[in-house]
């Protein structure tokens, strides 16, 4: 089989934002591996996947120690990915992992103690085959651990070298404000919060944004889609091939309401009257505000990936559309 090489057109067709007031730029689309990269899933179209994100200009792929299934399997499957096609790309990625969820078994194979998420960068570097990654994240705030040891833990993880960038994820205004105070004091690169944000999902906007609007933190919301909810595909029920037809798959049909999908079908409207998918909509919505640095999608293949590029040719929302928006999900 001939080697990947890279579209070399790849920079010109992406735009990059500033990743809060740090030094680096993220893609407008990054691609995250929490489903479709497991070791249930086909290597040959999640590679195609990532060659066609690469090509695109999708320079940061997240991860997480968890993903798969089998759990650390996206990052394995990943590693070999990166030796085969971007070994010599390894400068121009952002890689981002997380440790919070449960991992390994007994007391230490979860959630936000020194001892858990050294240990875990640590198996997920080795499993991914690289020497560091961008961005290390506290997955999810722990609030039996004192926050200063797991902030005391991204600190050390910085300053070894295993990461070059801290953050953290699902951690609320209150949990954010402090980690910020913290990771001041300690000097520490603190640069991209990453919730769970999209047209269903507005929790973020309850104090959280005005925090990173303020201290200049990126955000990098994640589920754009509600994994799948905003699109037309579950208007008529379950398809077998979707999140919520599959059995590996997060999303559980009892999520997909005849309330959630009266909403889905108004939005639906909406971006088919401003010449868009409800996905291309969704993923436009968020890339309309200045706070968010990039978002974060996922793809079952590159068509859905190469559909969810086109969100960009059209962000501009009028005010009288984003007051119908909050009229329809609010
Ligand atoms: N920090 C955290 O706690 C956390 C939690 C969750 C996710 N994440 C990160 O965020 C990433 C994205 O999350 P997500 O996968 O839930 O994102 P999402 O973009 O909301 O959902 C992706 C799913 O939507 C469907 N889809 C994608 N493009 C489509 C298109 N063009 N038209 C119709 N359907 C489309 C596909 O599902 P079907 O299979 O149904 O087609 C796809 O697997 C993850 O990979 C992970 O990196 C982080």
């Amino acid at each position: 089989m001939s080697k990947y090489k890279p579209n070399k057109d790849r920079y010109d067709l992406m735009e990059y934002r500033r990743c809060g007031s740090s030094g680096i730029l993220l893609p407008e689309i990054s691609l995250g591996l929490w489903h479709n990269f497991g070791g249930v899933d086909n290597p040959n179209v999640y590679k195609e996947i990532l060659h066609f994100a690469f090509d695109e200009g999708i320079t940061h792929f997240d991860l997480a120690n968890n993903y798969g299934p089998p759990p650390g399997s996206a990052e394995e499957n990943f590693g070999k990915i990166i030796k085969k096609s971007f070994k010599s790309y390894r400068d121009q990625l952002i890689i981002s992992t997380k440790a919070g969820y449960r991992m390994w078994d007994g007391p230490y194979g979860e959630w936000g103690s020194k001892k858990y998420l050294i240990a875990s960068l640590d198996q997920s570097l080795k499993r991914m085959n690289l020497d560091y990654v961008d961005i290390f994240y506290s997955h999810r705030f722990d609030a039996d651990t004192p926050l200063e040891e797991t902030m005391e833990a991204l600190d050390l993880i910085v300053r070894q070298g295993k990461a070059l960038y801290a953050g953290v994820s699902n951690y609320g205004p209150q949990q954010t404000r402090e980690a910020i105070q913290i990771l001041q004091r300690k000097g520490t690169p603190f640069i991209i919060h990453q919730p769970r944000y999209n047209l269903l999902d507005r929790e973020p906007e309850n104090g959280l944004l005005e925090i990173l609007e303020n201290e200049k933190i990126g955000c990098i919301p994640y589920s754009p889609l509600a994994q799948g909810i905003l699109s037309n595909k579950y208007l008529t029920g379950v398809p077998e091939n979707s999140r919520a037809g599959n059995p590996h798959g997060f999303l559980q049909t009892s999520q997909i309401t005849a309330e959630v999908l009266d909403k889905v079908k108004a939005l639906q409207t909406m971006a088919e009257n401003r010449g868009q998918t409800l996905a291309q909509m969704a993923v436009a919505w968020l890339l309309s505000k200045p706070v968010i640095t990039t978002v974060l999608v996922g793809a079952k293949n590159k068509q859905q990936l190469k559909d969810i590029l086109l969100s960009r040719e059209n962000i501009v929302f009028s005010k009288g559309e984003l007051k119908q928006i909050d009229k329809i999900t609010k």
